[in-house]
């Protein structure tokens, strides 16, 4: 089996990025490195890293990198770009709340440094960026040691986007509660939403799981249906990308439809994801920031046009499943069921990424000067 490393640093404090390009997934398997700010922010917006967790990482790291181009300069023009790095690197993808979670996180640490010299800073950062990957690293593990038992012997297990190790440091949300059964001798078979209009489900989730050797099979998305209705599976998981405080899930758009025809067919849908992925400052999901993608993904699909010129497209890249339509979420503490706002307080508690961190996570970036995002090209 590959090396499944999604991401990792290379050398020091005046090191880089080296991240496996996910859009060129299957049929290549490359790694390109980011040496500047601006090649993270389109890794991200251009899906060559992407899962909740893993843009986290990758945006944690960015932030090293942005603080390369003030190394030997003093403490004021340090914390002057550390603003202005994590109020651009805000602004690439705003569902996932991992992504302003890390940047957070990255700029408290610097806050509690103050004073300190500036190199000593810089080796922190990039400490506490180390942290972030090993902590999902270890995240991961516990929640396919929780959610395993969720599974059993012999079951049909369906699965939407790709919730597996290139989604976060390694091992997977979704995918490591399935992983975890398999290694724990069960015997599953998966059944593998292709994922419009991205194909994260054909080309990165089946890809995985043919790496591991489970036994899959691959699906339209329109085909989950008529699967629950045949039995061909006992139990639905995905991913998350913000879960809010009443357990209101946001995850790749079909998440909701699928959730829906679970409950028409009476199968278990469950949730898989860290802590860091929740946002306890949002009440419920009408809160969570959508991010609408370009219509081209749609209609100019991996390069090839396929509706006509001009059509008015909508392309929402995530949908919310409201909290009482899950079985149960879980998380690297616990398994959470049923899935109300005290459960979720009881488990989630402080780490929740809510806390510690402004409104919606957009707010780094929302109104900052800063902020320079590039002008968006389509992926693909
Ligand atoms: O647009 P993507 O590919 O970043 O969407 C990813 C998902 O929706 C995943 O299910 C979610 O981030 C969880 S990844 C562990």
């Amino acid at each position: 089996m590959k090396n499944l490393e999604t991401l990792h640093w290379v050398g020091g404090v005046d090191g880089h990025l080296r991240l496996i390009d996910q859009t060129l997934l299957p049929v290549e398997f490359t790694q390109i490195d980011c040496r500047d700010m601006e090649s993270i922010w389109k890794a991200i917006k251009r899906l060559r890293v992407r899962g909740a967790p893993a843009i986290g990482i990758a945006a944690a790291y960015g932030v090293c990198i942005g603080l390369q181009t003030v190394s030997g300069q003093d403490e004021a023009a340090l914390f002057r770009r550390l603003d202005e790095v994590t109020d651009y690197l805000a602004t690439c993808r705003p569902t996932a709340v991992n992504l302003s979670w890390a940047l957070q996180r990255m700029k408290n640490r610097a806050l509690e440094l103050r004073g300190t010299p500036t190199a000593d800073i810089a080796e922190a950062l990039l400490a506490e960026a180390r942290a972030i990957h090993e902590e999902d690293r270890q995240m991961c593990r516990a929640i396919g040691h929780h959610g395993a038992e969720l599974l059993a012997d012999g079951q049909g297990v369906l699965t939407h986007c790709n919730a597996g190790g290139l989604a976060t440091a390694d091992y997977g949300t979704a995918l490591a509660v399935i992983f975890a059964a398999v290694e724990s001798g069960k015997r599953l078979h998966v059944y593998v939403d292709e994922t419009r209009p991205l194909l994260q489900g054909a080309r990165l989730t089946a890809w995985e799981l043919q790496q591991r050797g489970i036994d899959a099979t691959l699906i339209c998305d329109s085909m989950a249906a008529v699967v629950m209705r045949q039995r061909r599976v006992q139990a639905v998981i995905t991913g998350a990308d913000r879960i809010a405080a009443n357990g209101d899930v946001a995850n790749k758009i079909g998440t909701y439809g699928l959730a829906v025809l679970a409950a028409a067919h009476n199968i278990p849908f469950y949730v898989a994801a860290p802590t860091s992925t929740f946002d306890l400052s949002l009440a419920g999901g009408d809160e969570i920031p959508i991010e609408q993608r370009d219509p081209r993904e749609i209609t100019h699909g991996f390069g090839r046009q396929t509706a006509p010129e001009g059509i008015d497209v909508y392309n929402p890249a995530f949908d919310v499943t409201p909290a009482e339509r899950l079985t149960a979420i879980v998380c690297e503490q616990d398994i959470i069921r049923p899935v109300t706002r005290e459960r979720i307080a009881e488990v989630v508690g402080i780490r929740g990424s809510g806390l510690g961190i402004r409104g919606s996570g957009n707010e780094l970036s929302a109104n900052s000067p800063s902020a320079r995002a590039p002008s968006p090209e389509p992926p693909f």
